[in-house]
């Protein structure tokens, strides 16, 4: 009879920008054959999760028991993505009352394989706590991070020391991360510029990461070779490897399964790039759980139309309004805008969700307009496409200054949500990068670069290993020697 297989457990924060990563990790690594997955979460998201799965996986999911109206959250809350922004850190405070019962649920697992507990755990940058559980039970533990190395390092790094509140100018540097230069505030998310060492998110991050030193290692979504700075800032700060395991993606089958449903043909939108010449459009999209503000979109639409090239934007109505309410394009957009672009052939809107992957791996492609979320970002470059930056939220801002200062394959062109932007601007920005200036040309070339980057760290078989193929089976190198370590004990 078969052995039965060696169970890995994971758990990622409750978040769909965090399950989404977990997920295409999870079935990254069942294709290894060796292992079985157990996958957690709160009772909502087990659900919403077990439409994600494809039906030939063998992924368990396994509920934590949570009830958010326990917590100061409104009834049935699990996700952030329909928590408004305040309540946000109320459900991160929430997640750490689910310590005990993660305890429970891993003894369970022991008991039930007679002693034997499962070979790791891997859980979210939020849940350091997590790994000292792992530590108490002698369960190898990693963090898993789906943003990339350098955005994650200055976002550690920021929380720790909040360098902002030490200098009167508007820039600062990070203290043990010299190497990332200089920041100004505006590069910060609202909740590390509002941060004062005592609120309710210091509070949680404070307890939240340096707790990650109980943790056997970090995994990252990213490669060796673009993103060594911020791998070797934890291999420093934590005395931990930092495996470069990425990129990890979900496929086009299984991100139709966990999207939204498109706002457009796959077949429609295919033949409408097939019919423009290559390197000529432009993608505009915010994410899956992104908007603008009015003013912004009126601002772009101008932009895009002034600056005559082609386009692909993805539109949901402005902040303030229902974000799943119809899009009103004669009174957001300017007037008779959807007509003219309509007409010319020349820009394609679609409502709330596009096929992204499709879009980015067509040769007429030549820039993406993202909020540069790290799993956009990931997507852009393994198809070797430059990006404009308009960061909103998180590490968004880090990794719009890794991608334009460090890789070459970025130029900002917005920084936040809130702040006034002139379309002039916006339409020299993506003239630069669309036309054949040298900069333009020079952002194409250092894409391919990175590119081609991607496709040699993914490389398995003909006698040759990739980076990020070496890194997953470094890793479990490290999983094995624990637990045979630990079966040698006395
Ligand atoms: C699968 O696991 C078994 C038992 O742990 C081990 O002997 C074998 O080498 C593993 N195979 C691969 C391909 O990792
Ligand atoms: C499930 O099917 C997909 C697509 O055919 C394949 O790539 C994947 O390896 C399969 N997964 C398993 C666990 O067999
Ligand atoms: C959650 O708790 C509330 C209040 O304690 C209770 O009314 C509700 O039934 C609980 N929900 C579930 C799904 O158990
Ligand atoms: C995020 O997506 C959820 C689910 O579709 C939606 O309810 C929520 O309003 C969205 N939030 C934003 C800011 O897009
Ligand atoms: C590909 O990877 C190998 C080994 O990791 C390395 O020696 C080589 O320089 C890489 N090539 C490119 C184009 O990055």
């Amino acid at each position: 009879m078969a052995e039965p297989k060696e169970n890995i457990v994971m758990f990622p924060f409750m978040a769909q920008g965090h399950i989404i990563p977990f997920l295409a990790l999870a079935l990254h690594i069942e294709q290894r054959k060796n292992y079985s997955i157990t996958f957690v979460n709160t009772p909502l998201n087990i659900k919403k999760i077990k439409s994600s799965i494809p039906p030939n996986s063998s992924i368990k999911l396994l509920e934590i028991p949570f009830n958010s109206s326990n917590h100061g959250l409104p009834p049935n809350t699990e996700n952030t993505d329909i928590l408004p922004y305040p309540l946000i850190i109320k459900l991160l405070h929430a997640s750490t009352s689910l310590k005990p019962a993660f305890k429970t649920l891993i003894e369970d697992m022991i008991e039930e394989q007679e002693g034997k507990p499962p070979l790791c755990i891997i859980a979210d940058i939020f849940f350091g706590w997590t790994a000292t559980v792992a530590k108490e039970l002698g369960v190898f533990h990693a963090v898993f991070s789906g943003a990339g190395g350098f955005g994650l390092a200055c976002y550690y790094s920021v929380w720790l020391s909040l360098p902002h509140r030490d200098v009167d100018s508007d820039e600062f540097e990070l203290p043990d991360f010299k190497e990332a230069s200089r920041f100004h505030v505006s590069q910060l998310p609202l909740s590390i510029s509002e941060a004062d060492g005592s609120d309710s998110w210091s509070v949680f991050q404070r307890m939240n990461l340096p707790a990650w030193v109980d943790s056997n290692g970090i995994l990252f979504n990213t490669v060796e070779g673009f993103d060594q700075l911020g791998l070797d800032y934890f291999r420093k700060k934590l005395g931990r490897p930092a495996w470069a395991i990425g990129p990890v993606l979900m496929s086009v089958d299984n991100r139709t399964r966990v999207g939204k449903q498109a706002g457009i043909s796959p077949d429609f939108l295919k033949e409408w790039l097939d019919t423009k010449p290559e390197n000529s459009v432009l993608y505009v999209s915010f994410g899956s759980n992104n908007t603008i503000s009015s003013s912004q979109m009126m601002q772009l639409a101008m932009a895009l139309e002034g600056s005559g090239k082609n386009f692909i934007w993805v539109v949901r109505p402005p902040i303030g309004f229902d974000i799943n309410s119809e899009f009103k394009a004669e009174e957001w957009l300017p007037e008779g805008f959807e007509e003219r672009i309509k007409d010319s052939g020349r820009g394609l809107l679609v409502h709330s969700w596009a096929p992204q992957v499709e879009i980015l791996s067509h040769k007429s492609v030549c820039a993406f307009l993202s909020h540069c979320g790290w799993n956009s970002v990931l997507e852009a470059l393994n198809n070797g496409v430059p990006l404009l930056g308009w960061a909103m939220a998180g590490e968004q801002f880090f990794n719009v200054k890794f991608l334009e200062e460090e890789l070459g394959v970025c130029v900002e062109i917005v920084r936040g949500k809130t702040c006034e932007v002139r379309y002039e601007d916006m339409k020299a920005k993506i003239e630069l990068v669309m036309s054949e200036t040298e900069k333009g040309k020079e952002m194409r070339r250092k894409a391919k670069e990175v590119k081609g980057m991607i496709k040699n760290a993914t490389r398995d078989g003909y006698g040759f290993e990739g980076s990020s193929v070496e890194a997953l089976d470094a890793f479990f190198k490290a999983v094995m020697l624990k637990r045979d370590g630990a079966n040698h004990k006395p």
